[in-house]
């Protein structure tokens, strides 16, 4: 299956099939110079097959986790970019997670002001969410994505093979990222996570879940208005995680956490069974007033408040801005 995100000049295909990787050549131009941009905690093969599809590959496994997004790791790369000669008609790819992405794409929307970039998305939460809409960055003095572009793909590769070899967690954490899109913007899927084995119905959520997203980005590609319910859970969940870091959360449990005090109560008793389903947590003994800093240097945080988004009724969203106290008191609710 196709999905076509039509931004104008940015608009690229995004194609949904098992398989994929190992006829990558068949839908990306790989005829020349390609950084791969991958990680240790992705099985190498992946990267070696693409390779071998590739005129010139040079392969760069960055340690796995979110310390990758750095500003030293992104100059590692333009460094081996710089030293193997690339030029602005080479190309980047990522084959990795949300981190490969993010940090591959910085690097090939930086290089000479911008290299081709394709994404081949190896986890559950990379190929619902962060592989398509452009959205690059790294890590910067301990604030979340602070440095960074909006910055297309040219095309992107959804393998669901890549994900047979994911541990039960990995996928779990992806799917907090779809749920949190069905819950703000598709009834539908919301009940197929609620009535359903999510497990068993995973290239369907993916697909649901990429239609949303694409959706989304094509009516605001730079979050000035609808895309920012993307962020839902987010605020809190980001709070989470850089406190938690030293917890070993993932983004996607974070996410989860951070959407349940963003619910009315109605959707609060539907969305809690789901994640409880999933293995995904509902509580954890936080330190509210340590979260409330680390979510105030949130780059969302603006004066007079941080924009949030609440889900009153499934399938909608609302956005508000909740001052401090207002953040402390929906922080007592998980
Ligand atoms: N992952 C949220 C967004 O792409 O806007």
């Amino acid at each position: 299956m196709n999905l076509y995100l039509d931004l104008n000049e940015n608009s690229y295909e995004i194609i949904i099939e098992p398989g994929l990787l190992h006829k990558a050549d068949r839908y990306l131009d790989l005829d020349r110079k390609v950084l791969i941009v991958t990680d240790e905690g992705v099985p190498s093969a992946y990267a070696q097959s693409l390779a071998e599809q590739c005129l010139e590959p040079v392969i760069v496994t960055v340690p796995q986790g979110e310390d990758s997004k750095s500003i030293r790791v992104w100059e590692s790369l333009l460094k081996t970019m710089l030293e193997n000669g690339f030029k602005r008609t080479d190309a980047v790819v990522a084959i990795g997670g949300g981190v490969v992405g993010d940090l591959a794409g910085f690097t090939a929307a930086s290089y000479m002001r911008g290299v081709d970039f394709y994404n081949i998305p190896t986890t559950v939460l990379s190929q619902v969410d962060s592989s398509i809409g452009g959205k690059t960055a790294v890590n910067f003095e301990g604030i979340k994505n602070i440095v960074g572009a909006f910055y297309q793909p040219k095309r992107v590769l959804i393998d669901t093979d890549l994900l047979n070899t994911l541990p039960g967690r990995q996928i779990t954490n992806g799917l907090a990222e779809a749920l949190k899109m069905a819950a703000c913007f598709d009834e539908e899927l919301f009940a197929l996570f609620e009535k359903e084995d999510p497990f068993a119905h995973l290239p369907e959520i993916i697909e649901a879940s990429l239609k949303i997203k694409k959706a989304v980005v094509e009516q605001d590609e730079k979050e000035g208005g609808i895309r920012k319910a993307l962020n839902f859970g987010h605020t809190i969940g980001h709070g989470i995680e850089s406190f938690e870091q030293l917890h070993g959360l993932y983004h996607g449990e974070c996410v989860a956490l951070g959407m349940i005090p963003m619910c009315s109560e109605e959707v609060r008793g539907r969305l809690v069974p789901i994640l409880e389903k999933l293995g995904l947590p509902v509580t954890t003994c936080l330190d509210r007033k340590q979260v409330l800093d680390a979510m105030l240097h949130d780059k969302k945080a603006v004066e007079g408040g941080v924009t949030c988004v609440l889900c009153e009724t499934i399938g909608h969203f609302e956005l508000k801005k909740l001052d401090a106290d207002a953040l402390l008191e929906r922080l007592s609710r998980i």
